[in-house]
């Protein structure tokens, strides 16, 4: 199966640059402040630039990505992450279920609708050992609705205000990919994440090295409060 992800990686082949250093640091600071061991699974992992800078952090990594073009071209690129598309994901998922220390997701529950959503928590979750962390990024609820950021050109539909949930498309200024996106409220994700049994036990917002914008990206750190880190869930 393809989806719009197939058609952009072929689209914008190169490094976003810009979104990697304003947010491949913080998910790394989080991802070594709470990991527990160096086992490091990237959920939707795109081009798989952070699978591989996990890999160079000493991390043994495996990375799956819904497109099958976003794999084929992480697996030209990256030589040590495990790059699995998903039949491949599907077919080994039980041998992988409570193995992983860490589990990274960047950008891409806020590119889900509502059901897709609670599948990649649950599915995340299961990948976690008891006292592993889920380190997940997304855009930032709190200024995604403005039109310009240092990361993206924004195209917000008139008339909405923060506490709306609706679609909109984004311009990434670097290579000109365009693509949509959902905003929906902090205090949705909040909700989502309790309702998820997931706990926040930090956030962190992206960088903006220097300049006035506002962070394009927040990073959470949350366990599975049903968990007591001891194998016993
Ligand atoms: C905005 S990109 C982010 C890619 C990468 N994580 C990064 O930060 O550069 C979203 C990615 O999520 C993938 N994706 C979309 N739906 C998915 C799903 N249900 N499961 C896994 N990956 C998915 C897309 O193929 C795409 O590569």
């Amino acid at each position: 199966m393809t989806n719009e992800w197939d058609f952009i990686a072929k689209q914008a082949p190169e490094i976003q640059a810009t979104k990697n250093e304003v947010l491949n640091p913080i998910v790394l600071e989080l991802v070594k402040k709470y990991s527990k061991g160096k086992t490091l699974f990237d959920y939707g992992c795109g081009w798989g630039e952070f699978a591989d800078l996990a890999c160079r952090e000493g991390f043994n990594v495996i990375a799956f990505d819904d497109a099958h073009e976003m794999v084929a071209q992480a697996r030209d690129k990256y030589k040590t992450p495990a790059f699995l598309l998903r039949s491949e994901f599907e077919e080994q998922q039980k041998d992988l279920l409570g193995r992983f220390d860490v589990v990274t997701s960047n950008l891409v529950l806020c590119i889900l609708g509502t059901e897709e959503q609670g599948k990649l928590l649950a599915t995340a979750k299961s990948l976690l050992t008891d006292d592993g962390v889920l380190v997940l990024s997304l855009c930032h609820p709190k200024y995604d609705y403005l039109p310009d950021s240092l990361v993206s050109t924004r195209f917000i539909p008139e008339g909405v205000s923060y506490n709306d949930q609706f679609r909109y498309e984004k311009v990434i200024k670097e290579n000109g990919i365009r693509f949509g996106d959902y905003h929906r409220p902090l205090e949705y994700y909040k909700e989502l994440f309790g309702g998820n049994e997931l706990e926040i036990i930090e956030t962190k917002d992206s960088l903006v090295l220097g300049s006035n914008y506002s962070p394009d990206f927040i990073v959470f750190a949350l366990k599975d409060f049903t968990s007591d880190g001891n194998n016993n869930k």
